[in-house]
């Protein structure tokens, strides 16, 4: 049975709707809700009941830690042993925003949330509903982002819908959400931070704030991410991304595939199923998912990736499109 939906305003969320998420959350059940990022699947962070719930909704490995949402800094600080000054300056630079700062755990953050770890990642989301919510209920919220362990994430409500609208109480319905990937995750436990995903906020804006960071190998990265998996972020379609994308696409089309073809550059139509996608990162990364989406629920034998442009600014697409072709 599909949970019920809520449409609220994306920017003036209605206070009745929020209170009802507010109460479910409060009570120990599920809310999807947006974030700037994707939607994310929330829980009371304090009440490793609801957590748990998370873990089972997704199929998510018990090792994956999750990420806890606040309302303010000082409840940031409320749930960390240690709050050293790079972070209260990461977080008046970029909070509310995508950000995740992973610090030393408090002892009042259950186990199931950090996956039984010593670290919590922790951010405040800039989306006016998650704002909103969060200031209703009161607590730390945890959420992952709103997809079955290892999928696509979710940018749009029918996403969520698709994935988990059997599996949880509300969805806070407000549209697409305008970033499309998610928060960069910076471990602030080494000297100096570690990128450990990278994503919305980019390399270059947070080394322009603090210096240079440890960028990492990319599978030194994964690794130090327990619940990382490389496969993650991927259609159900077999999925490729390659440099000469329509030459591939044409090949695979004379051999009868039905090819779904997502480039950001412009260019005749083949016999496939085209997405293009803006040439800007920011603009490639708000529609990304949705794009990826829409060609995996279109029957496809084979979906076709123009390789994106190199550059810090592309960071968190490469990285996401390269998970996802992992096992195709
Ligand atoms: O934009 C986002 O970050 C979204 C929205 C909903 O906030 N959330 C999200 O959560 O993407 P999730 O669970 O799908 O991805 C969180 C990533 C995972 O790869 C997890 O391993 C990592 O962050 N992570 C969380 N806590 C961590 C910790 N304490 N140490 C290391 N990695 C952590
Ligand atoms: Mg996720």
């Amino acid at each position: 049975m599909q949970c019920p939906v809520l449409a609220v305003d994306a920017q003036r969320p209605a206070a009745e709707a929020i209170a009802r998420a507010a109460e479910i959350l409060r009570s120990g059940g599920l809310v999807a809700f947006p974030t700037e990022t994707v939607y994310g699947l929330g829980a009371n962070a304090l009440d490793a009941n609801a957590v748990a719930k998370i873990f089972v909704a997704k199929g998510r490995p018990a090792t994956n830690p999750i990420i806890v949402h606040v309302a303010t800094i000082d409840d940031a600080n409320n749930l960390v042993s240690v709050w050293p000054s790079i972070a209260q300056r990461l977080a008046e630079r970029f909070w509310p925003g995508p950000l995740t700062l992973v610090l030393p755990r408090a002892a009042c953050v259950p186990d199931a949330v950090t996956a039984g770890g010593p670290t919590l990642g922790i951010r405040m989301p800039a989306h006016p509903v998650a704002h909103a919510l969060l200031q209703a209920c009161r607590l730390p919220i945890a959420a992952p982002s709103a997809n079955r362990s290892t999928e696509l994430s979710p940018t749009l409500p029918g996403h969520v819908l698709a994935g988990l609208g059997d599996r949880i109480e509300l969805l806070l319905d407000s549209g697409p959400t305008a970033g499309g990937i998610e928060s960069t995750v910076l471990d602030l436990t080494t000297n100096p931070p570690r990128l450990l995903r990278p994503g919305l906020a980019t390399i270059g804006e947070i080394e322009a704030e603090i210096g240079p960071i440890d960028r990492g190998p990319s599978d030194a990265r994964i690794a130090r991410s327990p619940g990382q998996m490389r496969r993650h972020y991927a259609p159900n379609t077999p999925i490729e991304v390659v440099t000469k994308s329509k030459a591939r696409v044409a090949e695979l089309t004379e051999q009868g595939l039905r090819v779904g073809w997502m480039t950001h550059m412009d260019g005749e139509r083949l016999a496939a199923v085209k997405i293009t996608l803006p040439s800007d990162a920011i603009g490639y990364a708000a529609q990304m998912y949705a794009a990826l989406h829409q060609l995996d629920d279109a029957s496809l034998d084979r979906i076709i990736v123009e390789m994106p442009p190199e550059g810090d600014d592309w960071l968190a697409i490469h990285d996401r499109l390269h998970r996802a072709c992992v096992g195709a």
